[in-house]
């Protein structure tokens, strides 16, 4: 009998990377969407559609009740469904956090406890390392942005709910084909530009959505629960050996620019009020210019290491792979 595995989120970035695993481990997969969501990287006909409408407890229970008539019982739970920007700091609570706790009753009012819940938070929940050690999953959290402190919310409120396995994944920037927030670095390049902001050298992690997606799959299939894991290709690289790697694959030089922090405050505040009347979300937000400031993002992640997990994917051949596709696609020209 195939396991039923409910994944939120399944039209994103990562979600579909979710989807494509789970169907080769051979889960029933179903895949929850918002009937807006675009399902252009959710084609294989193997895949389940359930509507699943956060609203309120009425129209989750009514998706769970469907569930259940359709394909039995919920047997595991990735709950991927996120919003990493946004234009008002309370979507960050109302998507991140309240929709957590919400889902969570559901399935305990429908009597749907899965054999595992997986949240994907982020390593914006721990926030930056305090000093020059990566971040460790026993670290205390202290998140820096919205985004950060709704996903620690919704990790705090797992913590609290008795007899309900789950583990929380703690990615750090997830990069690879089909990812537009690393594009829109790689394109700066590819258009001559390399910009830092202020003079700081930052230590930074990255993984491969494929790599990610192994290991979220080994911590829902181990015996493991109530824990955090952090997930990296268990590397540290710097900002500029980050951008010297993308202009290495792509043979471009570019024109360096350190852009003063108080100028990109400007242009950042700028983007928010365009942002809010456009409604269209923008890449760059004075929250997300707190994540360029800080230092230190390197994490450790050897407990999920210690479970078997073995990138693929260094930085130079994921980088390789996902500028292959973006030129494939005609993202990059
Ligand atoms: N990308 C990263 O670097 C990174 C790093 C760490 C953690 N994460 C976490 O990974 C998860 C997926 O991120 P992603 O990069 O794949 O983002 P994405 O491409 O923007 O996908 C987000 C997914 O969440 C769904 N969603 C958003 N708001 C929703 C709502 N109110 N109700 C129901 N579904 C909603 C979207 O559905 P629609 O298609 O209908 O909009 C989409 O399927 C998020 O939880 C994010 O916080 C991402």
């Amino acid at each position: 009998m195939k396991k039923n595995l409910l994944i939120t989120g399944a039209s994103g970035f990562i979600g579909s990377y979710l989807v494509e695993l789970a169907l080769k481990k051979n889960y029933q997969t179903i895949a929850a969407i918002r009937p807006t969501s675009n399902k252009q990287w959710l084609k294989d006909p193997s895949i389940q559609f359930l509507e699943l409408d956060f609203k309120n407890d009425q129209t989750l229970d009514h998706a769970i009740r469907e569930f259940v008539e359709r394909f039995g019982q919920v047997d595991y739970v990735i709950h991927n469904a996120g919003v990493t920007r946004a234009n008002k700091n309370e979507e960050y609570d109302q998507v991140n956090c309240d929709n957590t706790i919400r889902l969570v009753h559901a399935l305990q009012r429908n009597n749907q406890v899965p054999e595992k819940f997986v949240l994907i938070s982020s390593l914006a929940a721990y926030g930056p390392a305090k000093n020059e050690a990566p971040v460790k999953s026993t670290d205390l959290k202290s998140p820096l942005t919205a985004y950060g402190r709704s996903k620690h919310k919704a990790e705090e409120f797992l913590y609290t709910v008795k007899d309900f396995p789950f583990v929380i994944i703690n990615p750090t920037a997830v990069y690879g084909p089909k990812d537009k927030d690393v594009f829109f670095l790689i394109n700066s390049i590819q258009k001559g530009f390399e910009v830092y902001i202020g003079n700081k050298l930052q230590l930074l992690s990255f993984v491969h959505a494929a790599d990610l997606t192994k290991a979220i799959f080994i911590a829902m299939e181990s015996d493991l629960v109530h824990r955090n894991f952090l997930v990296s290709d268990q590397q540290v690289y710097t900002s500029q050996a980050f951008n010297q790697q993308i202009k290495t694959i792509l043979q471009k030089k570019t024109l360096s620019i350190v852009m003063p922090v108080s100028i990109v405050r400007t242009v950042a505040v700028f983007a928010e009020i365009v942002g809010a009347i456009s409604g269209k979300v923008p890449i760059l937000n004075r929250e997300r210019l707190k994540e360029f400031q800080a230092p230190n993002w390197a994490v450790d992640s050897s407990e999920i290491k210690q479970l078997g997990f073995t990138p693929k994917y260094n930085l130079e051949d994921g980088l390789q792979d996902a500028i292959q596709w973006y030129k494939e696609q005609g993202w990059l020209s």
